[in-house]
Protein backbone atom coordinates (compact mmCIF):
# COMPACT_ATOMS: atom_id res chain seq x y z
CA UNK A 1 0.00 0.00 0.00
CA UNK A 2 1.69 3.33 -1.01
CA UNK A 3 0.79 6.78 -2.12
CA UNK A 4 2.54 8.96 -4.34
CA UNK A 5 5.72 11.53 -2.97
CA UNK A 6 5.05 14.67 -3.19
CA UNK A 7 7.50 16.52 -5.42
CA UNK A 8 9.32 18.27 -2.76
CA UNK A 9 10.16 15.15 -1.02
CA UNK A 10 11.63 13.59 -4.17
CA UNK A 11 13.98 16.60 -5.19
CA UNK A 12 16.22 14.63 -1.92
CA UNK A 13 16.77 11.68 -4.25
CA UNK A 14 19.75 13.49 -7.02
CA UNK A 15 21.55 10.96 -7.54
CA UNK A 16 20.74 7.98 -10.08
CA UNK A 17 22.37 4.67 -10.95
CA UNK A 18 21.50 1.31 -12.81
CA UNK A 19 19.21 0.90 -9.61
CA UNK A 20 17.34 3.60 -9.33
CA UNK A 21 17.43 7.01 -7.78
CA UNK A 22 18.87 7.79 -4.56
CA UNK A 23 20.98 9.99 -2.01
CA UNK A 24 23.54 9.39 0.29
CA UNK A 25 22.50 9.35 3.67
CA UNK A 26 24.15 9.11 6.68
CA UNK A 27 25.04 5.29 7.94
CA UNK A 28 25.00 6.37 11.55
CA UNK A 29 22.47 6.16 13.54
CA UNK A 30 23.48 6.68 17.56
CA UNK A 31 19.92 7.42 18.14
CA UNK A 32 17.88 4.06 17.57
CA UNK A 33 16.35 2.40 20.60
CA UNK A 34 18.87 -0.56 19.63
CA UNK A 35 21.86 0.70 17.71
CA UNK A 36 24.72 -1.81 16.09
CA UNK A 37 27.48 -0.43 17.39
CA UNK A 38 30.71 -1.97 15.82
CA UNK A 39 34.31 -0.33 14.67
CA UNK A 40 34.43 0.79 10.91
CA UNK A 41 38.09 0.88 10.08
CA UNK A 42 38.23 3.89 7.20
CA UNK A 43 40.69 4.08 4.16
CA UNK A 44 43.62 5.33 6.25
CA UNK A 45 43.31 2.83 8.94
CA UNK A 46 41.14 5.48 11.71
CA UNK A 47 38.95 3.21 13.44
CA UNK A 48 35.37 4.58 13.24
CA UNK A 49 32.77 3.57 16.54
CA UNK A 50 29.47 4.28 16.10
CA UNK A 51 25.90 2.53 16.31
CA UNK A 52 25.06 2.03 12.68
CA UNK A 53 21.73 0.97 11.03
CA UNK A 54 22.41 -2.21 9.24
CA UNK A 55 24.63 -4.99 10.86
CA UNK A 56 28.67 -5.46 10.46
CA UNK A 57 27.72 -8.15 8.00
CA UNK A 58 25.52 -6.67 5.97
CA UNK A 59 28.04 -3.27 5.66
CA UNK A 60 30.77 -5.33 4.49
CA UNK A 61 28.43 -6.85 1.70
CA UNK A 62 27.31 -3.21 0.98
CA UNK A 63 31.37 -1.59 0.89
CA UNK A 64 31.73 -4.24 -1.53
CA UNK A 65 28.27 -3.31 -4.13
CA UNK A 66 29.24 0.58 -4.19
CA UNK A 67 26.25 0.88 -1.65
CA UNK A 68 27.93 2.19 1.36
CA UNK A 69 31.21 4.86 1.03
CA UNK A 70 33.28 5.90 3.43
CA UNK A 71 34.35 9.56 2.46
CA UNK A 72 36.53 12.39 4.22
CA UNK A 73 34.75 15.01 5.16
CA UNK A 74 35.95 19.21 5.24
CA UNK A 75 36.93 19.24 8.56
CA UNK A 76 39.14 16.19 8.17
CA UNK A 77 36.69 13.50 9.92
CA UNK A 78 35.39 10.38 8.52
CA UNK A 79 31.86 9.90 7.10
CA UNK A 80 30.22 6.63 6.31
CA UNK A 81 27.55 6.99 4.51
CA UNK A 82 24.77 4.65 2.50
CA UNK A 83 22.47 4.60 -0.71
CA UNK A 84 19.18 5.61 0.27
CA UNK A 85 16.90 4.63 -2.39
CA UNK A 86 13.76 5.77 -3.73
CA UNK A 87 10.72 3.52 -3.43
CA UNK A 88 9.63 3.98 -6.86
CA UNK A 89 6.31 2.70 -6.02
CA UNK A 90 5.60 5.54 -3.67
CA UNK A 91 5.63 6.15 -0.14
CA UNK A 92 3.95 4.32 2.95
CA UNK A 93 1.16 6.28 4.78
CA UNK A 94 2.07 7.44 8.22
CA UNK A 95 -0.99 8.28 9.12
CA UNK A 96 -4.39 8.42 6.81
CA UNK A 97 -5.77 11.42 8.80
CA UNK A 98 -2.65 13.41 7.89
CA UNK A 99 -3.13 17.15 5.77
CA UNK A 100 -6.10 15.80 4.01
CA UNK A 101 -7.89 18.81 4.81
CA UNK A 102 -10.96 17.87 6.68
CA UNK A 103 -14.27 19.35 5.72
CA UNK A 104 -12.75 22.82 4.53
CA UNK A 105 -10.95 21.03 1.54
CA UNK A 106 -14.71 18.71 0.80
CA UNK A 107 -16.86 22.02 1.28
CA UNK A 108 -14.12 23.74 -1.14
CA UNK A 109 -14.88 20.90 -3.62
CA UNK A 110 -18.87 20.74 -3.34
CA UNK A 111 -18.11 24.91 -4.12
CA UNK A 112 -16.27 24.34 -7.91
CA UNK A 113 -18.56 22.07 -8.66
CA UNK A 114 -22.11 23.68 -7.94
CA UNK A 115 -20.94 27.20 -7.06
CA UNK A 116 -22.16 26.44 -3.66
CA UNK A 117 -20.36 25.29 -0.76
CA UNK A 118 -23.43 24.38 0.89
CA UNK A 119 -24.70 22.14 -1.39
CA UNK A 120 -24.31 19.12 0.94
CA UNK A 121 -23.62 19.50 4.59
CA UNK A 122 -21.50 16.35 5.29
CA UNK A 123 -18.75 15.51 2.60
CA UNK A 124 -15.62 13.62 3.02
CA UNK A 125 -13.02 15.33 0.60
CA UNK A 126 -12.45 13.61 -2.87
CA UNK A 127 -8.69 14.31 -2.01
CA UNK A 128 -8.59 11.98 1.06
CA UNK A 129 -10.86 9.37 -0.37
CA UNK A 130 -8.63 9.06 -3.52
CA UNK A 131 -5.83 8.66 -0.93
CA UNK A 132 -6.93 5.76 0.68
CA UNK A 133 -7.83 4.20 -2.66
CA UNK A 134 -4.67 4.99 -3.72
CA UNK A 135 -3.13 2.57 -0.59
CA UNK A 136 -5.67 -0.43 -0.80
CA UNK A 137 -7.14 -0.27 -4.39
CA UNK A 138 -5.96 -1.82 -8.04
CA UNK A 139 -6.43 -1.42 -11.55
CA UNK A 140 -10.69 -2.83 -12.28
CA UNK A 141 -11.68 -2.92 -8.62
CA UNK A 142 -15.08 -1.82 -7.89
CA UNK A 143 -15.55 0.35 -5.00
CA UNK A 144 -18.59 0.09 -2.65
CA UNK A 145 -19.72 3.03 -0.82
CA UNK A 146 -23.41 2.13 0.88
CA UNK A 147 -23.70 5.38 2.40
CA UNK A 148 -22.30 7.74 -0.41
CA UNK A 149 -24.20 11.30 0.16
CA UNK A 150 -22.66 13.40 -1.93
CA UNK A 151 -20.92 10.91 -4.12
CA UNK A 152 -17.44 11.82 -2.74
CA UNK A 153 -15.97 8.41 -3.69
CA UNK A 154 -17.20 8.49 -7.42
CA UNK A 155 -15.44 11.76 -8.03
CA UNK A 156 -11.96 10.37 -5.81
CA UNK A 157 -12.39 6.96 -8.13
CA UNK A 158 -12.58 8.79 -11.45
CA UNK A 159 -9.88 11.17 -10.31
CA UNK A 160 -7.74 8.34 -9.66
CA UNK A 161 -8.40 6.42 -12.96
CA UNK A 162 -7.47 9.73 -14.61
CA UNK A 163 -4.00 10.25 -12.79
CA UNK A 164 -2.86 6.36 -12.76
CA UNK A 165 -4.91 5.06 -15.72
CA UNK A 166 -6.59 3.09 -14.07
CA UNK A 167 -10.22 1.52 -14.84
CA UNK A 168 -11.64 1.50 -10.86
CA UNK A 169 -15.74 1.30 -10.93
CA UNK A 170 -17.78 2.38 -8.30
CA UNK A 171 -21.27 1.98 -6.81
CA UNK A 172 -22.72 4.13 -4.68
CA UNK A 173 -26.08 3.81 -2.78
CA UNK A 174 -27.85 6.56 -1.34
CA UNK A 175 -31.18 6.69 0.23
CA UNK A 176 -33.79 9.10 -1.53
CA UNK A 177 -33.61 11.25 1.80
CA UNK A 178 -35.73 14.01 0.95
CA UNK A 179 -33.81 17.42 1.40
CA UNK A 180 -34.91 20.50 3.85
CA UNK A 181 -36.64 22.48 1.96
CA UNK A 182 -34.82 25.65 3.80
CA UNK A 183 -31.50 24.26 2.84
CA UNK A 184 -29.32 24.97 -0.32
CA UNK A 185 -29.78 22.04 -1.63
CA UNK A 186 -33.93 22.55 -2.09
CA UNK A 187 -33.47 26.04 -3.26
CA UNK A 188 -31.20 24.88 -5.92
CA UNK A 189 -33.73 22.37 -6.85
CA UNK A 190 -32.46 18.94 -5.68
CA UNK A 191 -35.36 17.36 -4.17
CA UNK A 192 -33.09 14.59 -2.55
CA UNK A 193 -30.22 13.60 -1.75
CA UNK A 194 -29.95 11.12 -4.47
CA UNK A 195 -30.35 14.09 -6.74
CA UNK A 196 -27.04 15.81 -5.79
CA UNK A 197 -24.75 12.55 -5.80
CA UNK A 198 -25.77 12.27 -9.35
CA UNK A 199 -24.91 15.46 -10.43
CA UNK A 200 -22.18 16.15 -8.39
CA UNK A 201 -20.59 12.66 -10.61
CA UNK A 202 -21.68 14.03 -14.07
CA UNK A 203 -19.75 17.49 -13.13
CA UNK A 204 -16.97 15.92 -11.33
CA UNK A 205 -16.58 13.96 -14.58
CA UNK A 206 -17.00 16.43 -17.01
CA UNK A 207 -14.14 18.77 -14.75
CA UNK A 208 -12.12 15.50 -14.61
CA UNK A 209 -11.87 14.37 -18.49
CA UNK A 210 -11.42 18.88 -19.21
CA UNK A 211 -8.56 18.70 -17.09
CA UNK A 212 -7.22 15.54 -18.03
CA UNK A 213 -7.68 15.38 -22.14
CA UNK A 214 -4.22 14.75 -22.86
CA UNK A 215 -3.66 12.46 -20.55
CA UNK A 216 -6.49 10.42 -19.90
CA UNK A 217 -8.29 10.89 -23.31
CA UNK A 218 -10.38 7.81 -22.93
CA UNK A 219 -11.24 8.22 -19.19
CA UNK A 220 -15.04 6.55 -18.71
CA UNK A 221 -17.08 8.99 -16.64
CA UNK A 222 -20.45 7.25 -17.27
CA UNK A 223 -22.70 6.03 -15.10
CA UNK A 224 -26.07 3.96 -14.36
CA UNK A 225 -28.61 5.02 -11.95
CA UNK A 226 -31.07 2.63 -10.57
CA UNK A 227 -33.60 2.33 -8.03
CA UNK A 228 -34.65 0.03 -5.53
CA UNK A 229 -37.47 -1.69 -5.90
CA UNK A 230 -39.76 -4.73 -5.95
CA UNK A 231 -39.35 -7.18 -9.05
CA UNK A 232 -41.24 -6.10 -12.65
CA UNK A 233 -42.88 -9.31 -12.46
CA UNK A 234 -46.00 -10.21 -10.44
CA UNK A 235 -45.59 -12.06 -7.46
CA UNK A 236 -47.98 -14.81 -7.55
CA UNK A 237 -50.72 -13.86 -4.78
CA UNK A 238 -49.64 -17.09 -2.32
CA UNK A 239 -51.98 -16.21 0.16
CA UNK A 240 -54.69 -19.13 1.03
CA UNK A 241 -58.36 -19.19 -0.42
CA UNK A 242 -60.20 -20.13 2.72
CA UNK A 243 -63.11 -19.69 0.52
CA UNK A 244 -65.68 -22.67 1.88
CA UNK A 245 -67.53 -22.06 -1.22
CA UNK A 246 -66.36 -24.03 -4.05
CA UNK A 247 -67.60 -21.66 -6.48
CA UNK A 248 -66.26 -18.87 -5.00
CA UNK A 249 -62.92 -20.30 -4.39
CA UNK A 250 -62.42 -20.94 -7.78
CA UNK A 251 -63.48 -17.40 -9.29
CA UNK A 252 -60.74 -16.00 -6.43
CA UNK A 253 -57.99 -18.36 -8.17
CA UNK A 254 -59.89 -17.37 -11.88
CA UNK A 255 -58.90 -14.00 -10.82
CA UNK A 256 -55.84 -14.67 -10.22
CA UNK A 257 -54.53 -16.44 -12.94
CA UNK A 258 -55.97 -13.96 -15.04
CA UNK A 259 -54.16 -11.52 -13.25
CA UNK A 260 -51.08 -13.16 -14.25
CA UNK A 261 -51.65 -13.71 -18.23
CA UNK A 262 -49.41 -10.28 -18.28
CA UNK A 263 -46.72 -11.11 -15.88
CA UNK A 264 -45.44 -7.64 -15.63
CA UNK A 265 -46.01 -4.97 -13.71
CA UNK A 266 -47.99 -2.47 -15.56
CA UNK A 267 -46.03 0.85 -14.37
CA UNK A 268 -42.67 -0.49 -15.19
CA UNK A 269 -40.45 0.51 -18.45
CA UNK A 270 -39.28 -2.15 -20.42
CA UNK A 271 -35.38 -1.08 -19.47
CA UNK A 272 -36.43 -1.96 -16.32
CA UNK A 273 -37.35 -5.54 -17.19
CA UNK A 274 -34.10 -5.57 -19.17
CA UNK A 275 -32.07 -4.89 -16.59
CA UNK A 276 -34.25 -7.06 -13.96
CA UNK A 277 -32.92 -9.72 -16.66
CA UNK A 278 -29.68 -8.63 -16.75
CA UNK A 279 -29.31 -9.10 -13.40
CA UNK A 280 -30.63 -12.92 -13.44
CA UNK A 281 -28.64 -13.91 -15.75
CA UNK A 282 -25.41 -12.33 -13.27
CA UNK A 283 -25.01 -9.96 -16.20
CA UNK A 284 -22.81 -6.74 -15.84
CA UNK A 285 -24.99 -4.11 -15.19
CA UNK A 286 -22.71 -1.86 -16.72
CA UNK A 287 -22.73 -3.61 -20.20
CA UNK A 288 -24.32 -1.95 -23.14
CA UNK A 289 -27.99 -1.68 -23.66
CA UNK A 290 -28.65 -1.06 -27.52
CA UNK A 291 -32.16 -0.72 -28.83
CA UNK A 292 -32.57 -2.03 -31.83
CA UNK A 293 -35.42 -2.01 -34.25
CA UNK A 294 -37.34 -4.92 -35.37
CA UNK A 295 -39.63 -4.30 -38.07
CA UNK A 296 -40.83 -1.31 -36.57
CA UNK A 297 -40.80 -2.62 -32.80
CA UNK A 298 -38.27 -1.94 -30.21
CA UNK A 299 -36.48 -4.82 -28.78
CA UNK A 300 -32.75 -4.22 -26.39
CA UNK A 301 -29.53 -6.09 -27.42
CA UNK A 302 -27.47 -6.68 -23.94
CA UNK A 303 -23.71 -6.14 -24.37
CA UNK A 304 -21.95 -4.92 -27.36
CA UNK A 305 -21.65 -8.31 -29.27
CA UNK A 306 -25.50 -8.63 -28.72
CA UNK A 307 -25.22 -11.69 -25.80
CA UNK A 308 -29.18 -12.00 -25.44
CA UNK A 309 -31.81 -10.11 -26.47
CA UNK A 310 -34.75 -9.47 -24.19
CA UNK A 311 -38.20 -8.97 -26.55
CA UNK A 312 -41.00 -7.68 -24.52
CA UNK A 313 -42.54 -6.08 -28.49
CA UNK A 314 -46.55 -7.61 -28.89
CA UNK A 315 -47.32 -9.74 -31.66
CA UNK A 316 -43.67 -10.83 -32.60
CA UNK A 317 -43.55 -12.74 -36.03
CA UNK A 318 -41.61 -15.21 -38.42
CA UNK A 319 -40.07 -12.54 -39.93
CA UNK A 320 -38.99 -10.36 -36.35
CA UNK A 321 -37.36 -13.62 -35.28
CA UNK A 322 -35.27 -13.60 -38.76
CA UNK A 323 -34.41 -10.42 -38.01
CA UNK A 324 -33.43 -10.78 -34.68
CA UNK A 325 -31.32 -13.75 -35.53
CA UNK A 326 -29.19 -11.89 -37.72
CA UNK A 327 -27.70 -10.32 -34.31
CA UNK A 328 -26.20 -13.60 -33.52
CA UNK A 329 -27.71 -13.26 -29.64
CA UNK A 330 -27.01 -16.90 -27.53
CA UNK A 331 -30.75 -16.73 -26.28
CA UNK A 332 -33.71 -14.17 -26.75
CA UNK A 333 -35.85 -13.87 -23.78
CA UNK A 334 -40.19 -13.28 -24.48
CA UNK A 335 -42.71 -12.15 -22.32
CA UNK A 336 -45.82 -14.55 -23.05
CA UNK A 337 -47.20 -11.22 -24.43
CA UNK A 338 -45.42 -10.84 -27.10
CA UNK A 339 -47.05 -14.17 -28.88
CA UNK A 340 -51.30 -13.93 -29.51
CA UNK A 341 -51.15 -17.83 -29.46
CA UNK A 342 -49.20 -20.79 -29.16
CA UNK A 343 -48.68 -21.53 -32.93
CA UNK A 344 -47.39 -18.47 -33.40
CA UNK A 345 -44.92 -19.42 -30.23
CA UNK A 346 -43.74 -22.45 -31.39
CA UNK A 347 -42.60 -21.17 -34.84
CA UNK A 348 -40.97 -18.36 -33.60
CA UNK A 349 -39.06 -20.84 -31.47
CA UNK A 350 -38.60 -23.27 -33.99
CA UNK A 351 -36.97 -20.52 -36.46
CA UNK A 352 -34.76 -19.40 -33.45
CA UNK A 353 -33.76 -23.15 -32.36
CA UNK A 354 -32.81 -23.93 -36.22
CA UNK A 355 -30.32 -20.80 -35.81
CA UNK A 356 -28.84 -22.33 -32.57
CA UNK A 357 -30.72 -19.42 -30.30
CA UNK A 358 -32.55 -20.60 -27.25
CA UNK A 359 -35.34 -18.64 -26.26
CA UNK A 360 -36.22 -17.83 -22.22
CA UNK A 361 -39.48 -17.38 -21.29
CA UNK A 362 -39.57 -14.30 -18.26
C1 LIG B 1 -22.16 10.90 6.32
S1 LIG B 1 -23.14 10.86 4.91
C2 LIG B 1 -22.04 10.34 3.70
C3 LIG B 1 -21.34 11.51 3.11
C4 LIG B 1 -20.47 11.08 1.91
N1 LIG B 1 -19.35 10.30 2.34
C5 LIG B 1 -20.02 12.31 1.16
O1 LIG B 1 -18.81 12.55 1.10
O2 LIG B 1 -20.85 13.00 0.64
C6 LIG B 1 -24.11 9.41 5.13
C7 LIG B 1 -25.18 9.28 4.07
O3 LIG B 1 -25.74 7.98 4.21
C8 LIG B 1 -27.12 8.05 3.88
N2 LIG B 1 -27.76 6.88 4.48
C9 LIG B 1 -28.09 6.71 5.77
N3 LIG B 1 -28.63 5.47 5.95
C10 LIG B 1 -28.60 4.87 4.74
C11 LIG B 1 -29.00 3.59 4.27
N4 LIG B 1 -29.54 2.67 5.08
N5 LIG B 1 -28.84 3.28 2.97
C12 LIG B 1 -28.28 4.19 2.13
N6 LIG B 1 -27.88 5.43 2.51
C13 LIG B 1 -28.04 5.76 3.79
C14 LIG B 1 -27.58 9.35 4.45
O4 LIG B 1 -28.70 9.80 3.74
C15 LIG B 1 -26.35 10.25 4.20
O5 LIG B 1 -26.48 10.92 2.97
Amino acid sequence: MFIAHEQDYLKRYSEEDEKGRYFWDTFARPGLKHPIVYDIVAPDGTVINNGWIHSKERFEQEYKDGEVRVTKKLNGEWSVQFKQRLNEKGKKPRSMTMDFGGTSESKKELGELFDNEKIFSYPKSAYFIKALLETCTNDGDIIFDFFSGSATTAHAVMQLNAEDGGNRRFICVQLPELCDEKSEAYKAGYKNICEIGKERIRRAGAKIKAENQLTAPNLDTGFRAFKLDTSNLKAWDTSPIREKDPAAAAKILLDRLRAHIDILNPDRSDLDVTFEVMLKFGQDLCEAVTPLNINGKTVYGVCANVKFIVCLAPDVSAEDAEEMAKYAPGRIVFADSCFDNTEQKTNVKLILRDKGITIKAL
